[in-house]
Protein backbone atom coordinates (compact mmCIF):
# COMPACT_ATOMS: atom_id res chain seq x y z
CA UNK A 1 0.00 0.00 0.00
CA UNK A 2 1.25 3.33 -0.86
CA UNK A 3 2.19 5.54 2.31
CA UNK A 4 -0.07 9.04 2.48
CA UNK A 5 2.37 11.66 2.06
CA UNK A 6 0.16 13.52 4.30
CA UNK A 7 1.50 14.74 7.12
CA UNK A 8 -0.76 13.43 10.33
CA UNK A 9 -0.51 16.64 12.77
CA UNK A 10 -2.95 16.15 15.39
CA UNK A 11 -2.55 11.99 15.97
CA UNK A 12 0.12 10.27 17.33
CA UNK A 13 0.22 7.11 19.92
CA UNK A 14 1.19 8.95 22.74
CA UNK A 15 -1.32 11.43 22.36
CA UNK A 16 -4.23 11.07 24.53
CA UNK A 17 -7.95 12.02 23.77
CA UNK A 18 -9.07 15.26 26.10
CA UNK A 19 -12.59 15.88 25.57
CA UNK A 20 -14.61 14.05 28.47
CA UNK A 21 -17.77 12.44 27.82
CA UNK A 22 -20.40 14.27 29.82
CA UNK A 23 -23.25 11.73 30.44
CA UNK A 24 -26.68 12.70 28.82
CA UNK A 25 -24.39 15.09 26.34
CA UNK A 26 -25.32 15.53 22.79
CA UNK A 27 -22.67 13.16 21.67
CA UNK A 28 -24.62 10.42 23.27
CA UNK A 29 -27.86 11.39 21.44
CA UNK A 30 -26.40 10.96 17.91
CA UNK A 31 -28.05 9.78 15.59
CA UNK A 32 -30.04 5.81 15.42
CA UNK A 33 -30.44 5.30 19.46
CA UNK A 34 -27.51 3.26 20.75
CA UNK A 35 -28.82 -0.64 22.21
CA UNK A 36 -25.65 -1.05 24.67
CA UNK A 37 -24.64 1.86 26.66
CA UNK A 38 -20.91 1.63 28.57
CA UNK A 39 -19.46 -2.03 29.66
CA UNK A 40 -16.95 -3.29 27.27
CA UNK A 41 -16.97 -5.08 24.01
CA UNK A 42 -14.07 -6.82 22.42
CA UNK A 43 -13.86 -6.66 18.61
CA UNK A 44 -11.65 -9.80 17.38
CA UNK A 45 -10.90 -11.41 14.16
CA UNK A 46 -10.07 -8.32 11.97
CA UNK A 47 -8.81 -9.12 9.45
CA UNK A 48 -7.22 -5.26 8.48
CA UNK A 49 -7.56 -2.16 11.19
CA UNK A 50 -7.41 1.41 10.14
CA UNK A 51 -6.46 3.21 13.59
CA UNK A 52 -4.65 6.58 11.92
CA UNK A 53 -1.81 6.26 14.96
CA UNK A 54 1.35 6.60 13.49
CA UNK A 55 3.26 4.30 15.84
CA UNK A 56 0.74 2.18 17.38
CA UNK A 57 1.34 -1.38 17.92
CA UNK A 58 1.77 -3.41 15.79
CA UNK A 59 1.50 -0.54 12.78
CA UNK A 60 4.30 0.19 10.49
CA UNK A 61 6.94 2.85 10.20
CA UNK A 62 5.75 5.74 8.31
CA UNK A 63 2.19 4.88 7.83
CA UNK A 64 0.06 7.88 9.13
CA UNK A 65 -3.52 5.39 8.61
CA UNK A 66 -2.01 2.93 11.47
CA UNK A 67 -2.91 -0.14 9.41
CA UNK A 68 -2.53 -3.59 11.60
CA UNK A 69 -3.57 -7.28 9.94
CA UNK A 70 -5.07 -9.73 12.06
CA UNK A 71 -5.53 -7.26 15.02
CA UNK A 72 -8.12 -6.68 17.87
CA UNK A 73 -9.93 -3.54 19.50
CA UNK A 74 -11.11 -3.23 22.68
CA UNK A 75 -13.59 -0.65 23.84
CA UNK A 76 -14.76 0.07 27.32
CA UNK A 77 -16.55 2.65 29.04
CA UNK A 78 -16.82 4.80 26.01
CA UNK A 79 -13.67 5.09 25.18
CA UNK A 80 -11.24 2.70 23.01
CA UNK A 81 -9.16 0.76 25.61
CA UNK A 82 -6.23 -0.66 23.43
CA UNK A 83 -6.07 -1.86 19.80
CA UNK A 84 -3.62 -3.52 18.00
CA UNK A 85 -2.12 -6.86 16.96
CA UNK A 86 -3.53 -10.21 17.80
CA UNK A 87 -0.48 -11.80 19.01
CA UNK A 88 -0.33 -9.01 21.60
CA UNK A 89 -4.04 -8.84 22.51
CA UNK A 90 -4.40 -11.53 25.60
CA UNK A 91 -1.99 -9.27 27.68
CA UNK A 92 -3.24 -5.87 26.64
CA UNK A 93 -6.54 -6.48 27.02
CA UNK A 94 -6.30 -8.61 30.55
CA UNK A 95 -4.50 -4.94 31.61
CA UNK A 96 -7.06 -2.68 29.85
CA UNK A 97 -9.96 -4.62 31.92
CA UNK A 98 -7.49 -5.76 35.01
CA UNK A 99 -9.02 -9.12 34.75
CA UNK A 100 -12.58 -8.73 33.97
CA UNK A 101 -14.02 -10.85 31.02
CA UNK A 102 -15.21 -8.19 27.85
CA UNK A 103 -19.15 -7.72 28.52
CA UNK A 104 -19.73 -8.20 24.81
CA UNK A 105 -17.38 -10.40 22.09
CA UNK A 106 -17.67 -9.06 18.62
CA UNK A 107 -15.76 -11.71 16.12
CA UNK A 108 -15.17 -9.75 12.87
CA UNK A 109 -14.73 -12.42 11.23
CA UNK A 110 -11.46 -11.22 9.13
CA UNK A 111 -13.08 -8.46 8.08
CA UNK A 112 -12.02 -4.82 8.34
CA UNK A 113 -12.44 -1.94 10.94
CA UNK A 114 -12.08 1.72 10.64
CA UNK A 115 -12.80 4.99 12.97
CA UNK A 116 -16.06 5.90 12.80
CA UNK A 117 -16.57 8.40 9.74
CA UNK A 118 -15.77 12.15 10.90
CA UNK A 119 -18.75 14.47 8.52
CA UNK A 120 -17.16 17.94 9.11
CA UNK A 121 -19.90 19.71 6.47
CA UNK A 122 -23.40 19.22 6.37
CA UNK A 123 -26.38 21.41 6.27
CA UNK A 124 -28.90 19.47 7.78
CA UNK A 125 -31.64 21.89 9.01
CA UNK A 126 -33.72 22.16 6.21
CA UNK A 127 -36.90 21.39 4.75
CA UNK A 128 -37.84 20.29 0.83
CA UNK A 129 -36.62 18.90 -1.37
CA UNK A 130 -34.61 20.15 -5.13
CA UNK A 131 -35.29 17.32 -7.17
CA UNK A 132 -36.59 19.35 -10.32
CA UNK A 133 -33.53 21.54 -9.89
CA UNK A 134 -31.23 18.41 -9.65
CA UNK A 135 -33.40 17.27 -12.70
CA UNK A 136 -32.91 20.71 -14.88
CA UNK A 137 -29.12 20.90 -14.25
CA UNK A 138 -28.56 17.36 -15.24
CA UNK A 139 -30.60 18.15 -18.89
CA UNK A 140 -27.84 21.18 -19.15
CA UNK A 141 -28.50 24.04 -16.22
CA UNK A 142 -25.47 24.86 -13.88
CA UNK A 143 -25.87 25.03 -10.35
CA UNK A 144 -25.93 28.85 -9.08
CA UNK A 145 -26.22 29.70 -5.24
CA UNK A 146 -29.70 31.18 -5.58
CA UNK A 147 -31.46 27.77 -5.28
CA UNK A 148 -30.23 28.08 -2.11
CA UNK A 149 -33.46 30.74 -1.16
CA UNK A 150 -35.82 28.32 -2.57
CA UNK A 151 -35.12 25.99 0.70
CA UNK A 152 -35.02 28.93 2.54
CA UNK A 153 -38.55 29.42 1.92
CA UNK A 154 -39.86 25.49 2.56
CA UNK A 155 -37.45 25.82 5.74
CA UNK A 156 -39.28 29.06 7.14
CA UNK A 157 -42.63 27.70 6.65
CA UNK A 158 -42.12 24.51 8.12
CA UNK A 159 -42.57 23.74 11.90
CA UNK A 160 -39.86 22.77 14.92
CA UNK A 161 -40.89 18.97 14.96
CA UNK A 162 -40.81 19.27 10.92
CA UNK A 163 -37.22 20.28 10.73
CA UNK A 164 -36.69 17.85 14.06
CA UNK A 165 -37.61 14.90 12.16
CA UNK A 166 -36.08 15.68 9.23
CA UNK A 167 -32.53 16.10 11.11
CA UNK A 168 -32.87 12.92 12.87
CA UNK A 169 -33.92 11.46 9.52
CA UNK A 170 -30.59 11.87 7.83
CA UNK A 171 -28.29 11.62 11.14
CA UNK A 172 -30.18 8.23 10.72
CA UNK A 173 -29.49 7.56 7.44
CA UNK A 174 -25.64 9.00 8.33
CA UNK A 175 -24.70 6.58 10.95
CA UNK A 176 -25.87 3.88 9.09
CA UNK A 177 -23.35 4.29 6.81
CA UNK A 178 -20.56 4.97 9.46
CA UNK A 179 -20.45 8.68 10.30
CA UNK A 180 -20.28 9.41 13.89
CA UNK A 181 -19.49 12.58 14.10
CA UNK A 182 -21.33 15.26 12.50
CA UNK A 183 -21.26 18.85 11.85
CA UNK A 184 -24.87 20.74 10.82
CA UNK A 185 -24.79 24.09 9.53
CA UNK A 186 -27.82 26.64 9.88
CA UNK A 187 -28.27 28.90 6.50
CA UNK A 188 -31.43 28.24 5.32
CA UNK A 189 -33.61 30.50 8.45
CA UNK A 190 -31.46 33.90 7.19
CA UNK A 191 -34.07 35.56 9.62
CA UNK A 192 -32.80 36.04 13.47
CA UNK A 193 -35.34 33.76 14.43
CA UNK A 194 -35.20 31.43 12.17
CA UNK A 195 -31.52 31.10 11.99
CA UNK A 196 -31.56 30.94 15.96
CA UNK A 197 -34.10 28.38 15.46
CA UNK A 198 -31.47 26.03 13.14
CA UNK A 199 -28.67 26.39 15.05
CA UNK A 200 -30.86 25.60 18.86
CA UNK A 201 -32.45 22.27 17.07
CA UNK A 202 -28.94 21.33 15.42
CA UNK A 203 -27.51 21.61 18.90
CA UNK A 204 -29.97 19.04 20.11
CA UNK A 205 -28.36 16.54 18.00
CA UNK A 206 -24.64 17.45 18.17
CA UNK A 207 -22.10 19.70 19.42
CA UNK A 208 -20.69 20.99 16.27
CA UNK A 209 -23.20 23.44 15.42
CA UNK A 210 -22.08 26.00 12.71
CA UNK A 211 -24.21 29.52 12.36
CA UNK A 212 -23.97 30.38 8.26
CA UNK A 213 -26.47 33.04 9.01
CA UNK A 214 -24.37 34.35 5.79
CA UNK A 215 -25.44 31.82 3.30
CA UNK A 216 -26.91 34.12 0.50
CA UNK A 217 -28.36 37.25 0.70
CA UNK A 218 -32.28 36.78 1.33
CA UNK A 219 -34.91 37.89 -1.43
CA UNK A 220 -36.03 40.40 1.36
CA UNK A 221 -32.87 42.16 1.33
CA UNK A 222 -32.17 42.57 -2.48
CA UNK A 223 -29.94 45.04 -3.01
CA UNK A 224 -29.49 45.87 0.34
CA UNK A 225 -26.41 43.40 1.10
CA UNK A 226 -24.85 45.01 3.39
CA UNK A 227 -27.48 45.73 5.69
CA UNK A 228 -28.03 42.23 5.34
CA UNK A 229 -24.71 41.47 6.81
CA UNK A 230 -24.85 44.21 9.25
CA UNK A 231 -27.96 41.87 10.59
CA UNK A 232 -25.44 38.54 10.38
CA UNK A 233 -22.77 40.80 12.54
CA UNK A 234 -25.64 42.47 15.16
CA UNK A 235 -28.71 40.18 16.23
CA UNK A 236 -28.45 37.09 14.38
CA UNK A 237 -25.18 36.33 15.65
CA UNK A 238 -25.88 37.63 19.13
CA UNK A 239 -28.78 35.48 18.92
CA UNK A 240 -27.06 32.18 17.62
CA UNK A 241 -23.46 32.19 19.20
CA UNK A 242 -24.95 30.92 22.81
CA UNK A 243 -25.81 27.36 20.16
CA UNK A 244 -22.66 27.28 18.22
CA UNK A 245 -18.95 26.15 18.39
CA UNK A 246 -18.59 27.71 14.55
CA UNK A 247 -18.81 30.59 12.31
CA UNK A 248 -18.85 30.07 8.79
CA UNK A 249 -19.45 32.15 5.56
CA UNK A 250 -20.52 31.61 1.81
CA UNK A 251 -17.41 33.58 -0.13
CA UNK A 252 -18.44 33.30 -3.47
CA UNK A 253 -20.04 35.47 -6.25
CA UNK A 254 -23.76 35.24 -6.17
CA UNK A 255 -23.55 35.14 -2.14
CA UNK A 256 -21.15 37.45 0.06
CA UNK A 257 -17.65 39.41 -0.77
CA UNK A 258 -14.49 38.92 0.61
CA UNK A 259 -14.88 42.32 2.72
CA UNK A 260 -18.05 40.90 3.52
CA UNK A 261 -16.68 37.32 4.42
CA UNK A 262 -13.98 39.30 6.56
CA UNK A 263 -16.38 41.28 8.48
CA UNK A 264 -18.71 37.78 9.41
CA UNK A 265 -16.13 35.88 10.53
CA UNK A 266 -14.36 38.52 12.14
CA UNK A 267 -17.16 39.47 14.45
CA UNK A 268 -18.39 35.42 14.98
CA UNK A 269 -14.62 35.49 16.06
CA UNK A 270 -15.14 38.04 18.11
CA UNK A 271 -18.29 36.45 19.64
CA UNK A 272 -16.13 33.38 20.70
CA UNK A 273 -16.80 31.54 17.60
CA UNK A 274 -14.28 29.21 15.69
CA UNK A 275 -13.97 29.89 12.28
CA UNK A 276 -14.82 27.69 8.70
CA UNK A 277 -15.14 28.89 5.29
CA UNK A 278 -17.07 27.82 1.95
CA UNK A 279 -15.18 28.98 -0.95
CA UNK A 280 -13.61 28.48 -4.07
CA UNK A 281 -16.62 26.61 -5.16
CA UNK A 282 -17.39 27.91 -8.82
CA UNK A 283 -14.69 30.05 -9.44
CA UNK A 284 -11.25 31.37 -8.31
CA UNK A 285 -11.45 33.89 -5.41
CA UNK A 286 -9.75 35.22 -2.26
CA UNK A 287 -11.97 32.85 -0.02
CA UNK A 288 -8.91 30.52 0.59
CA UNK A 289 -6.13 32.84 1.31
CA UNK A 290 -9.03 34.69 3.41
CA UNK A 291 -9.62 31.35 5.76
CA UNK A 292 -5.99 30.61 6.12
CA UNK A 293 -5.60 34.35 7.18
CA UNK A 294 -8.08 34.34 9.95
CA UNK A 295 -6.71 31.10 11.03
CA UNK A 296 -9.88 29.42 9.76
CA UNK A 297 -10.14 25.69 11.10
CA UNK A 298 -11.56 24.83 7.28
CA UNK A 299 -11.51 26.17 4.16
CA UNK A 300 -14.64 24.01 2.02
CA UNK A 301 -14.63 22.73 -1.23
CA UNK A 302 -11.57 24.54 -3.01
CA UNK A 303 -12.32 23.15 -6.44
CA UNK A 304 -10.55 26.18 -7.82
CA UNK A 305 -7.34 27.06 -7.06
CA UNK A 306 -4.41 29.15 -7.69
CA UNK A 307 -0.70 27.89 -6.69
CA UNK A 308 -0.85 30.87 -4.31
CA UNK A 309 -3.97 29.39 -2.36
CA UNK A 310 -2.49 25.69 -2.34
CA UNK A 311 1.13 27.46 -1.27
CA UNK A 312 -1.34 28.92 1.49
CA UNK A 313 -3.45 25.86 2.46
CA UNK A 314 0.18 23.80 2.86
CA UNK A 315 2.24 26.78 4.76
CA UNK A 316 -0.67 26.97 6.92
CA UNK A 317 0.65 23.16 8.64
CA UNK A 318 3.97 24.22 8.66
CA UNK A 319 6.57 25.13 10.93
CA UNK A 320 5.49 29.40 11.80
CA UNK A 321 2.89 28.74 9.29
CA UNK A 322 0.43 28.97 12.34
CA UNK A 323 0.27 30.76 15.70
CA UNK A 324 2.51 28.09 18.08
CA UNK A 325 0.01 25.36 19.28
CA UNK A 326 -2.45 26.41 16.51
CA UNK A 327 -2.87 23.70 13.57
CA UNK A 328 -2.97 25.03 10.07
CA UNK A 329 -6.34 25.45 8.35
CA UNK A 330 -7.48 22.21 6.45
CA UNK A 331 -8.86 21.70 2.86
CA UNK A 332 -11.94 20.03 2.72
CA UNK A 333 -13.10 18.43 -0.13
CA UNK A 334 -16.23 17.93 -0.80
CA UNK A 335 -16.64 15.17 -4.17
CA UNK A 336 -20.36 14.82 -3.78
CA UNK A 337 -21.06 18.56 -4.56
CA UNK A 338 -18.88 18.25 -8.58
CA UNK A 339 -21.06 14.91 -8.60
CA UNK A 340 -24.19 16.61 -8.14
CA UNK A 341 -23.56 19.68 -9.95
CA UNK A 342 -21.16 18.43 -12.91
CA UNK A 343 -18.81 21.09 -11.89
CA UNK A 344 -15.27 19.69 -12.53
CA UNK A 345 -13.51 18.13 -9.17
CA UNK A 346 -10.98 19.70 -7.01
CA UNK A 347 -7.74 18.27 -7.44
CA UNK A 348 -6.95 16.43 -3.68
CA UNK A 349 -3.41 15.31 -5.48
CA UNK A 350 -2.12 18.98 -6.10
CA UNK A 351 -2.94 19.82 -2.54
CA UNK A 352 -1.40 16.41 -1.00
CA UNK A 353 1.43 16.73 -2.74
CA UNK A 354 2.08 20.24 -1.99
CA UNK A 355 1.81 19.38 2.16
CA UNK A 356 -1.93 20.34 2.95
CA UNK A 357 -3.97 18.52 5.12
CA UNK A 358 -7.07 17.61 3.24
CA UNK A 359 -10.50 16.23 4.85
CA UNK A 360 -13.36 14.68 3.02
CA UNK A 361 -17.19 15.35 3.69
CA UNK A 362 -20.56 14.60 2.36
CA UNK A 363 -21.61 18.43 2.31
CA UNK A 364 -25.16 16.91 2.96
CA UNK A 365 -28.10 19.69 1.56
CA UNK A 366 -30.38 19.57 -0.62
CA UNK A 367 -29.38 21.76 -3.05
CA UNK A 368 -25.40 20.84 -4.38
CA UNK A 369 -24.78 17.38 -2.92
CA UNK A 370 -27.73 15.49 -1.57
CA UNK A 371 -25.79 12.32 -0.15
CA UNK A 372 -24.86 11.56 3.84
CA UNK A 373 -22.49 8.82 2.56
CA UNK A 374 -18.98 8.94 3.39
CA UNK A 375 -18.80 5.88 1.59
CA UNK A 376 -19.43 7.59 -1.88
CA UNK A 377 -17.55 10.84 -0.57
CA UNK A 378 -14.82 7.94 -0.41
CA UNK A 379 -15.31 6.62 -3.57
CA UNK A 380 -15.55 9.34 -5.80
CA UNK A 381 -12.46 10.83 -4.08
CA UNK A 382 -10.34 8.00 -5.53
CA UNK A 383 -11.61 7.91 -8.78
CA UNK A 384 -11.83 11.98 -9.23
CA UNK A 385 -9.32 13.66 -7.03
CA UNK A 386 -6.63 11.65 -7.23
CA UNK A 387 -6.46 10.51 -3.59
CA UNK A 388 -5.09 6.58 -2.85
CA UNK A 389 -7.68 4.94 -0.73
CA UNK A 390 -5.60 5.04 2.18
CA UNK A 391 -5.37 9.03 1.95
CA UNK A 392 -8.99 9.01 1.19
CA UNK A 393 -9.75 7.14 4.14
CA UNK A 394 -7.57 9.18 6.76
CA UNK A 395 -9.60 11.88 5.16
CA UNK A 396 -13.14 10.86 5.80
CA UNK A 397 -11.95 10.14 9.43
CA UNK A 398 -8.53 11.65 11.13
CA UNK A 399 -8.84 14.46 8.36
CA UNK A 400 -12.55 15.65 9.04
CA UNK A 401 -11.59 15.77 13.09
CA UNK A 402 -8.70 17.74 12.25
CA UNK A 403 -11.05 19.76 10.19
CA UNK A 404 -12.91 20.04 13.28
CA UNK A 405 -10.23 20.86 15.90
CA UNK A 406 -11.02 17.26 17.75
CA UNK A 407 -8.23 14.87 19.19
CA UNK A 408 -11.37 12.38 20.57
CA UNK A 409 -12.39 10.86 17.07
CA UNK A 410 -11.44 9.83 14.26
CA UNK A 411 -8.57 7.33 15.34
CA UNK A 412 -8.49 4.55 17.32
CA UNK A 413 -5.90 5.10 20.15
CA UNK A 414 -6.29 4.61 24.01
CA UNK A 415 -8.30 7.38 24.93
CA UNK A 416 -10.07 7.87 22.08
CA UNK A 417 -13.90 7.74 22.01
CA UNK A 418 -15.27 4.45 21.03
CA UNK A 419 -16.30 5.30 17.90
CA UNK A 420 -16.15 2.27 15.02
CA UNK A 421 -17.04 0.98 11.96
CA UNK A 422 -16.97 -2.53 10.96
CA UNK A 423 -17.31 -2.85 7.12
CA UNK A 424 -18.63 -5.82 5.40
CA UNK A 425 -15.79 -6.13 3.44
CA UNK A 426 -12.03 -7.67 3.92
CA UNK A 427 -9.91 -4.28 3.55
CA UNK A 428 -11.25 -1.02 3.56
CA UNK A 429 -10.26 -0.64 -0.35
CA UNK A 430 -13.63 -1.93 -1.02
CA UNK A 431 -15.11 1.78 0.18
CA UNK A 432 -13.80 2.89 -3.00
CA UNK A 433 -13.46 -0.77 -5.56
CA UNK A 434 -17.50 -1.49 -4.13
CA UNK A 435 -19.00 2.13 -4.69
CA UNK A 436 -22.51 2.00 -4.08
CA UNK A 437 -22.80 -1.15 -1.88
CA UNK A 438 -23.96 -0.94 1.90
CA UNK A 439 -20.58 -2.15 2.96
CA UNK A 440 -21.38 -1.01 6.80
CA UNK A 441 -22.10 -3.99 8.91
CA UNK A 442 -22.06 -2.19 12.59
CA UNK A 443 -21.38 0.67 13.91
CA UNK A 444 -20.30 1.88 17.50
CA UNK A 445 -21.16 5.41 18.72
CA UNK A 446 -19.17 5.97 22.13
CA UNK A 447 -18.79 2.27 22.73
CA UNK A 448 -22.73 1.59 22.06
CA UNK A 449 -23.48 -0.37 19.49
CA UNK A 450 -26.63 1.23 16.60
CA UNK A 451 -29.67 -1.62 16.41
CA UNK A 452 -29.37 -2.86 12.88
CA UNK A 453 -31.92 -1.99 10.79
CA UNK A 454 -35.26 -3.74 10.34
CA UNK A 455 -34.66 -5.90 6.67
CA UNK A 456 -37.79 -6.83 5.30
CA UNK A 457 -35.43 -8.31 2.76
CA UNK A 458 -35.98 -7.60 -1.00
CA UNK A 459 -38.73 -10.13 -1.71
CA UNK A 460 -40.93 -8.73 0.60
O1 LIG B 1 -21.99 23.93 0.39
N1 LIG B 1 -22.08 26.47 -1.26
C1 LIG B 1 -22.94 26.85 -0.50
N2 LIG B 1 -23.80 26.12 0.19
C2 LIG B 1 -24.10 24.76 -0.10
C3 LIG B 1 -25.17 24.62 -1.13
C4 LIG B 1 -26.48 24.86 -0.59
C5 LIG B 1 -27.60 24.71 -1.54
O2 LIG B 1 -27.44 24.67 -2.79
O3 LIG B 1 -28.73 24.66 -1.00
C6 LIG B 1 -22.84 24.02 -0.47
O4 LIG B 1 -22.69 23.51 -1.58
FE1 LIG C 1 -21.80 23.57 2.25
Amino acid sequence: MAHPPVPNPGIRADSAARTPITPGSAPARWGATAVFAGGSTLLSGIGELTTNVAGGPGTREGDPTGLVTDAVVLLDGGRVAWAGPAREARDAVGRALGGREPDVTVDAGGRAVIPGFVDSHTHLVFAGDRAAEFEARMAGRPYAAGGIRSTVAATRAASDDDLRAGLARHLDEAARQGTTTVEVKSGYGLTVADEERSVRLARERTPEVTFLGAHVVPAEYAGRDDAYVDLVCGDMLAACAPHARWVDVFCETGAFTPEQSRRVLQAGADAGLGVRVHANQLGPGEGVRLAVELGAAAVDHCTYLTDDDVAALAGSWSAGGSPAGVPGTVATLLPGVEFSTRQPYPDARRLLDAGAVVALASDCNPGSSYTSSMPLCVALAVRETGMTVAEAVWSATAGGALALRRDDVGHLAPGARADVVLLDAPSRTHLAYRPGVPLVAATWKDGARLPARENPGPSR
